[in-house]
């Protein structure tokens, strides 16, 4: 793990134009800063997905058609503030079942059980710590039928190339009739995501500079974090946010543990996030071309975000 840490920073920062990849973004710190976005009234992503789950939790448990005791596996649970309505609901109607969340964050997993422990005492749960491909792959050898969930956008973050690899990876980890809740941000006025990423109180430009922060720590750089700024760019064509960090100075940085240096011209960016919009019907053609059919679209009132159910097909 620390080992392609290092290799992925050095490999970003000595690229022509420069990248680090946002999954850097949550060591500790940085999920909490993340829970910090997710309260903002701009970032419309958290409520929508909690108003679906809330509302439709009903609808949505209708609809897997499982029988017998099933799992349910919760790829990137963070908080799992917004699982946390479907999870109740399932709890107090008896339905049998095993919550399985997943996340790289040690300390957003230890907060998130003993949060349910307390919230729902009756919750059968097995909390995961590590790389979810892994823990995907141990957990469809046993034949109990499974809902993974994949919620908040996290898709987003992959370019439409990657995005349908990783759903057939999925797939590939998955038993024929098991279902997928995957949550994508739809394609709206843009000037609504622009506020989302852009934040007044700039709390999205602490969590893209706290990524230099970790990487002062953990590689012993030397980043000074007010000669750097964030900016980000909605594109409603193709339907990217593009986030960045900014050198406001030519400078140079250098990195101990990687034994470089770093140069950087005034106003040169650092690529550190893709957050993929889309409509309907191109999350259609997605589950096309990665061997699912669509059971059915959740939407919040606003019709601002899509919780959708998946199906493995034969
Ligand atoms: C957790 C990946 C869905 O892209 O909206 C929030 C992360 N980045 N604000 C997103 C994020 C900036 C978020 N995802």
């Amino acid at each position: 793990m620390e080992n392609t840490f290092e290799k992925d920073i050095l490999e970003g920062l000595k690229a022509k134009n420069k990248y680090l990849s946002s999954k850097y973004f949550y060591d500790d710190n940085g999920s909490r800063i993340f829970q910090e976005i997710m309260q903002m009234p701009e970032y419309y992503l958290t409520d929508s997905e909690f108003e679906i789950l809330s509302l439709q939790a009903k609808q949505i448990v209708e609809a897997l058609e499982f029988e017998q005791p099933f799992n349910i596996i919760e790829l990137g649970a963070g908080d799992g503030f917004k699982t946390f309505k479907l999870l109740e609901y399932l709890v107090n109607k008896d339905i049998p079942f095993n919550y399985v969340p997943i996340d790289i964050s040690q300390e957003a997993i230890t907060l998130l059980s003993e949060k349910l422990k307390e919230r729902l005492p009756k919750l059968s749960i097995q909390p995961k710590v590590g790389d979810y491909f892994e823990i995907l792959r141990e957990t469809s050898e046993h034949k109990t039928p499974s809902l993974l969930l994949f919620l908040g956008s996290n898709i987003g973050n992959y370019s439409e190339e990657k995005a349908r690899k990783l759903l057939r990876l999925f797939n590939d980890n998955m038993n024929i009739n098991d279902k997928l809740l995957i949550g994508i941000d739809l394609k709206k006025n843009p000037i609504i995501i622009h506020n989302a990423y852009y934040d007044k109180a700039g709390v999205t430009k602490r969590f893209n500079l706290n990524l230099l922060i970790r990487i002062n720590r953990e590689l012993g750089a030397d980043f000074k974090i007010d000669d750097f700024d964030f900016y980000c760019h909605y594109n409603p064509i193709n339907g990217e946010v593009k986030s960045y960090i900014v050198s406001l100075k030519a400078q140079t940085v250098y990195i101990k543990d990687l034994n470089t240096s770093i140069g950087f011209k005034q106003n040169e960016l650092i690529w550190t996030e893709l957050s993929k919009k889309y409509t309907l019907s191109e999350i259609e053609d997605l589950s096309e071309q990665t061997n699912f059919s669509i059971n059915k679209h959740f939407l919040d009132c606003k019709h601002y975000f899509t919780d959708s159910l998946w199906e493995k097909l034969a």
